[in-house]
């Protein structure tokens, strides 16, 4: 009981830590920044290095698990010299618990998510009522999320959640933001992409 108790102890004081740390990261990277098109689990960045890139205005950010991914995201930014783009090695829930509240989403992207399809592991997913509900917060009338699988349930899924969420709402006719192959869709042969508005 008490060794459970302790690890529990210690795995806090690393969530506390590793959010402290991203709020400063975060704080410094962002200082003046009010809007961001945002990518979670953005693999090797390839999607948001190019979208930066032809869209110097645009202040992109990508976040993803897997610290070699983010390493080759930097690569690619650096290679490239771009201002607009930062990539942090984080957790999504982390990450939205660290980012400065004042930040505001003119976009949230994902491209080709972990699908989880086994029914008990459907809560990893992604995209959750929580997650839509944050982004909504964060996200102003008008302002995008964009849903890219080669899942058809995982899609399904998405499209269900968006129908029953409140704030956002699908809008068929829009165009997909930016068409760059991610390093997941180059493995595809087909995939389905979900454009929703926030209301
Ligand atoms: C199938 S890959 C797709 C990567 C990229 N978007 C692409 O299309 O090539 C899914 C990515 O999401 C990341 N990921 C999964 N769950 C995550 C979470 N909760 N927070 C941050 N990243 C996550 C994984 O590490 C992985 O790199």
């Amino acid at each position: 009981m008490t060794e459970i108790t302790e690890a529990h102890a210690r795995e806090l004081a690393k969530q506390a830590a590793r959010k402290a740390e991203l709020l400063g990261t975060c704080r410094a990277d962002l200082a003046g920044v009010e809007r961001i098109l945002f990518e979670a689990g953005c693999g090797h960045g390839h999607w948001l290095t190019d979208y930066a890139e032809v869209n110097p205005g645009v202040f992109c950010i990508g976040i993803d698990l897997i610290s070699w991914r983010i390493r080759k995201g930097n690569e690619k930014k650096a290679k490239r010299g771009l201002q607009n783009l930062h990539f942090y090695k984080a957790e999504l829930s982390e990450f939205l618990g660290a980012l400065p509240e004042a930040i505001r989403f003119d976009r949230t992207i994902l491209l080709f998510p972990d699908p989880w399809p086994k029914a008990k592991h459907h809560r990893r997913r992604m995209v959750q009522l929580g997650f839509l509900d944050e982004v909504a917060r964060r996200t102003d009338r008008g302002g995008e999320f964009c849903f890219r699988s080669d899942d058809r349930p995982y899609f399904d899924w998405t499209v269900e959640h968006l129908n029953e969420h409140p704030e956002w709402e699908i809008d068929e006719s829009a165009q997909w933001p930016y068409e760059s192959e991610t390093y997941f869709q180059s493995l595809m042969d087909e995939y389905h992409s979900v454009v929703a508005k926030r209301k």
